[in-house]
């Protein structure tokens, strides 16, 4: 059987994390894998997650099954992070569940959408996260592109992603970003959002919000201005949300995967679904990682704390954009690349060719991903010198 089998190559963003971690270079650079890492470079645990850990350890009196949905508190908690103060959640047509991540949310969704069409069609802004594409498919839904990052002006075509999106079926789907646009960094602002929720409704696709960075972009209710117009607006949508960046829960496996129904009976009939399509993948998610979560957003001392944490997060990626462009002048390179001061969340594209993206690895051990994208978290006060000198070079 396993005779047919030709060896695929290794994928291009986590494939990045093996190379890196061989190279003995002591000046090697990782803006591979968005990954956050602090200033020395670690991927540390958050402090309010160690006492949530602690809080666990000391409560947990079993470990019995816990079902297709995950935990309740966890699923509540995440529909008020998502949502806010929000007529979905008044109105009851809102259902969480707990999912291994993002990813997982995301495949739950792509299945749950086979259930209602078989062979739908989603589309993706082109580009969008490199796993995306193999995601859906793999799901059995037809994948097609709209215009989104202009690479030529570093800027969104909103014109082309508008035009594209008055053209989409009422039988599609549509993904969206919610903030922190993987790979380029373009987020739609407010205004253009009012418009995208516009064509929605005008139009009557099922919009499918990617939302793996809320807190990283402005704030976490600013990161979730468009999702949430959006869920005031439409009658049907689904939310895939992760807790991996933003609670630094990597390895836990934990989000979620939200679907709002016209009314609260038609999205108990979609809940159904949802949990059998869950049932037959991995029966049911992982517990650890959303009894952290929720024992953090359940309480005030620990949810501030929580705020606290991420803002430093953010600030310091906010803070490293511009100090590579300001580090890149210093180095005398005189192409512009003050667009990645105006860009949110933890990527832009350098823009800079596949080859110079390869000699940067082979010669100075400093690794993106082929497109240009950077993992800015991965830059530090220790490293950009050494990162804007070897920018220089290669251009
Ligand atoms: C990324 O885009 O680097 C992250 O979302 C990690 C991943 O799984 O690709």
């Amino acid at each position: 059987m396993f005779g047919s089998l030709k060896a695929l190559p290794a994928d291009p963003i986590l494939g990045l994390l093996a190379k890196y971690r061989e190279d003995s270079n002591p000046h090697k650079i990782d803006l591979g894998v968005g990954v956050y890492k602090n200033e020395a470079g670690h991927t540390a645990i958050l402090d309010c997650v160690k006492a949530a850990e602690k809080y666990r350890n000391d409560h947990e009196d079993t470990k019995v099954y816990i079902g297709p949905t995950g935990s309740p508190v966890f699923n509540e908690e995440m529909s008020k992070l998502i949502f806010g103060h929000h007529k979905v959640l008044i109105e009851n047509r809102a259902r969480t569940v707990s999912t291994p991540g993002g990813t997982g949310a995301l495949r739950v969704a792509a299945e749950f959408i086979k259930s209602c069409k078989a062979g739908a069609t989603i589309w993706v802004s082109n580009p969008t996260w490199a796993n995306h594409t193999g995601l859906f498919e793999a799901a059995g839904l037809t994948v097609k592109t709209y215009p989104y990052y202009d690479h030529e002006n570093k800027s969104l075509d909103f014109d082309g992603m508008l035009a594209a999106l008055k053209e989409v079926s009422s039988d599609d789907a549509v993904l969206l970003h919610a903030c922190c646009h993987n790979p380029s960094g373009m987020d739609l602002n407010n205004e253009q959002w009012q418009q995208v929720v516009e064509v929605a409704k005008d139009v009557g696709f099922l919009p499918l919000v990617d939302m793996a960075y809320q807190g990283f972009g402005i704030g976490l209710d600013e990161d979730a201005y468009g999702l949430r117009l959006m869920a005031e607006n439409v009658k049907e949508m689904i939310v895939c949300s992760s807790c991996s960046k933003n609670f630094g829960l990597y390895r836990e496996r934990i989000g979620g995967c939200t679907i709002i129904g016209e009314s609260s009976a038609a999205v108990d009939v979609a809940q159904s679904v949802l949990l059998y399509v869950i049932r037959v993948i991995y029966s049911m998610p992982p517990a650890h990682g959303a009894a952290l979560v929720e024992t953090i957003l359940s309480s005030d001392e620990l949810r501030t704390q929580w705020h606290a944490e991420l803002k430093v997060m953010r600030d310091r990626i906010n803070g490293n954009r511009q100090l590579l462009v300001d580090k890149l002048v210093e180095n005398g390179v005189t192409r512009d690349f003050s667009f990645i001061t105006r860009q949110m969340g933890m990527f832009s594209f350098l823009g800079i060719t596949l080859e110079q993206v390869q000699q940067l690895q082979d010669e100075y051990s400093i690794y993106m991903v082929g497109s240009s994208r950077m993992s800015i978290a991965g830059i530090a006060n220790s490293n950009v010198d050494y990162l804007a000198q070897s920018i220089a070079k290669v251009l």
